[in-house]
């Protein structure tokens, strides 16, 4: 993925070179560790950026014309900056207008782009692939368009791209740990207040593995803004009770749900209990890898799946089994769904020596019971979005 000399001569035989600023740059995929469906309302996650990514490489225009080649999918598209409009044909495309527009509504100005990318994240699989494309999009037109925005402005407006263009109304995890991942690290994220803190992840005695179901994620957009609004219901209702300190799931205690779950019409009690309990499991996480006490995680995972199954229900059959399979495995700490669900990948957390043995029973063993062939991923931390090349580093 990352031989740039490869990469440069595609985009030459595509493109005639425009003489202007040009560069490479890369977004990873992410994996979260703990904290689903907590984001957006306000509370705590902790993802990290994994060792996939996508790569693009931009050269600008004189116009206002922008070119993008996936070298991948061998798809191309073109598009005016003056007249962004979402696709319904070339759904793939609405992740980078989307970015640009958001871009030009904040008020920053755009050249015209030629633009080629690829990506190694698979897609659909609860990896954030798309997060990683939009971030990588800022990434490029603001370095050649030498735009002063910080990270976490690029990861804001890359989540509004995903909001407001290509209509999912997700939170800010997948956006902010793409742009801001760092090596052997994840981000303990408040989402509230956006700030985060990094939890060291680099024991060489532990490793992250993650399981790809190959269910690619149905009904994900209709379920997951049902479950942004019955969190809402909750909210309100705890407002009514407790008063205007209640502004979102976040700010319930335990002892508050407890005292008033009786009240709460099914399912909203259960999707409540999720975000409560799990907001709890994201900090006494985040405590446990401080004191590199990784069976504490682990157990933390299984419990955060199983709410996720039982009460939040995003879950499904195929996760279910990724991860009963797993927990029965000499050297296995941890497992869960990861991601918003129905699908898509689960993370596992395995005590390094173990993780060949791992590979081959889940892969045999889930094979057996759905005939799919999983992937597995072995990943650290990994870095952020990041500049690879800009103009001053060739002179051809
Ligand atoms: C998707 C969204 C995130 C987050 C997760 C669930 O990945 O993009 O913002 O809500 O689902 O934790």
């Amino acid at each position: 993925m990352q031989d740039l000399n490869k990469l440069w001569k595609i985009f030459k035989d595509k493109f005639t070179d425009t003489g202007l600023t040009k560069g490479a740059f890369s977004a990873p995929g992410r994996v979260n560790l703990i904290g689903e469906h907590t984001d957006y309302n306000e509370g705590f996650v902790l993802p990290m950026a994994i060792e996939k990514e996508v790569v693009m490489l931009g050269q600008l225009r004189n116009d206002r014309l922008v070119q993008v080649f996936d070298f991948v999918y061998k798809t191309e598209i073109k598009f005016s900056l003056d007249s962004l409009s979402p696709s319904k044909k070339d759904t793939w495309t609405n992740y980078l207008m989307g970015v640009m527009d958001e871009i030009q509504k904040a008020g920053y100005p755009l050249q015209g782009t030629n633009l080629i990318f690829g990506s190694n994240i698979p897609r659909k699989a609860g990896l954030s692939s798309s997060a990683a494309l939009e971030v990588v999009t800022v990434l490029t037109m603001v370095k050649l368009n030498s735009l002063d925005i910080e990270p976490l402005e690029m990861a804001h407006l890359s989540r509004r791209a995903e909001n407001n263009f290509v209509g999912v109304a997700c939170g800010i995890m997948d956006q902010y740990i793409s742009c801001l991942g760092q090596k052997n690290y994840a981000l303990f994220i408040d989402c509230r207040t956006n700030k985060y803190q990094l939890t060291p992840f680099k024991d060489h005695n532990y490793q992250i593995v993650i399981c790809n179901s190959k269910i690619q994620r149905s009904l994900i957009n209709s379920e997951y803004n049902k479950r942004r609004e019955e969190c809402k219901r909750a909210a309100k209702f705890f407002t009514h009770r407790l008063g205007s300190k209640i502004h979102t799931l976040r700010d319930v205690t335990i002892e508050e749900f407890k005292q008033y779950q009786q009240c709460l019409p099914e399912p909203i009690a259960r999707r409540a209990r999720h975000v409560i309990l799990e907001n709890y499991r994201v900090q006494a996480g985040v405590q446990a890898l401080r004191k590199k006490n990784f069976s504490a995680f682990g157990k933390l995972m299984v419990e955060s799946h199983r709410s996720l199954k039982d009460d939040y229900e995003v879950s499904c059959a195929e996760l279910d089994l990724l991860v009963d399979l797993a927990i029965e495995q000499e050297g296995v700490l941890g497992a869960r769904m990861t991601g918003a669900g129905f699908g898509g990948c689960t993370v596992n957390l395995l005590k390094r020596d173990y993780v060949d043995a791992f590979e081959k029973k889940i892969k045999k063993e889930y094979k057996k019971t759905t005939g799919i062939t999983s992937d597995i991923y072995i990943t650290r931390p990994a870095e952020g979005a990041k500049v690879l090349e800009n103009k001053s580093d060739r002179t051809d």
